[in-house]
């Protein structure tokens, strides 16, 4: 078991690459914290964990607000004594809003995306800290490159996110803290997608890949996982693409 004894929290968790990556991590003996804003969603893949054997509970955690951080890392210490692993995950697409560049929805983009992120490292950090642990922030391609239909925000916020990553690695680094980040291509669509669920722009996409295909949760939560285990002990401040070549080209 890659993640035995291991407390973990995931943002963002009660649907896509977070419920994956929580699934993924109890399997490896870890005790999932399952986070989101959609609470009977989170609690149903709560559920779902104990129900096949695995430790898992869930609590509501906006991302945006920090008071909810506080009480969220407080109740994980006060339950578990420690906090191992924190994944970033939680986020909203950038495909939501017709209007590209709607003023309104570039600051929601940086409320949750990367305030969101900011004030999980900072919580998370402070919880690890004297015992060492793993961030893992969720970026994306759209951090690196240009895809056409998506808010001119979404890969700022994403960016944002990237550097972030490896300010608090450097940051963190003699805690024992490592902070990284796993960069999907396109998977699913989000929650939150509008534009990107569009069969025509999805298959434009798909043809630009050089593997030919979407990517699926599972393949971004190994990647979560590799990150957040001691196989890679010796990783921190790096983005690990997840995206079937699509930036190789
Ligand atoms: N799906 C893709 O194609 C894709 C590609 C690249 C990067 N990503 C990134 O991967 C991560 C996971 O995406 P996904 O595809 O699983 O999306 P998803 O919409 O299925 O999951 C994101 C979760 O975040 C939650 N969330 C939104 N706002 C929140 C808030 N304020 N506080 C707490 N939780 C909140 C949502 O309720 C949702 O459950 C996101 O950060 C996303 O930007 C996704």
């Amino acid at each position: 078991m890659r993640l035995a004894d291991k407390v973990t929290l995931i943002t963002g968790a009660s649907s896509g690459m977070g419920r994956a990556a929580a699934h993924t991590f109890a399997r490896e003996g870890a005790t999932v914290v399952v986070t989101d804003v959609e609470d009977a969603d989170g609690t149903a893949v709560a559920e779902e964990i104990r129900a096949t054997g695995g430790q898992a509970e869930y609590r509501r955690l906006d991302v945006t607000d920090e008071a909810s951080w506080t009480a969220a890392i407080a109740d994980v210490l006060e339950r578990y004594g420690k906090l191992d692993v924190l994944v970033n995950n939680a986020g909203i697409s950038g495909t939501f809003d017709p209007d590209l560049t709607s003023t309104e929805f570039y600051d929601r983009l940086m409320q949750v995306n990367a305030r969101g992120v900011f004030l999980g490292i900072k919580h998370g950090a402070a919880a690890m800290s004297g015992r060492g642990g793993s961030i893992v922030n969720l970026t994306s391609i759209s951090a690196s490159i240009g895809q056409p239909g998506v808010h001119l925000g979404y890969g700022a916020s994403k960016a944002a996110i990237k550097s972030m990553t490896t300010t608090a690695s450097v940051h963190y680094a003699r805690d024992g803290i490592r902070v990284n980040a796993v960069a999907p291509g396109v998977l699913p669509p989000m929650r939150t997608s509008r534009g990107s669920t569009d069969p025509v722009w999805r298959a434009k996409q798909i043809e630009g890949i050089p593997m030919g295909r979407a990517g699926e949760v599972q393949e971004v939560a190994d990647v979560i996982l590799f990150l957040a285990s001691a196989e890679s002990s010796y990783v921190t401040g790096v983005e690990i693409l997840a995206d079937g070549g699509f930036t190789a080209q």
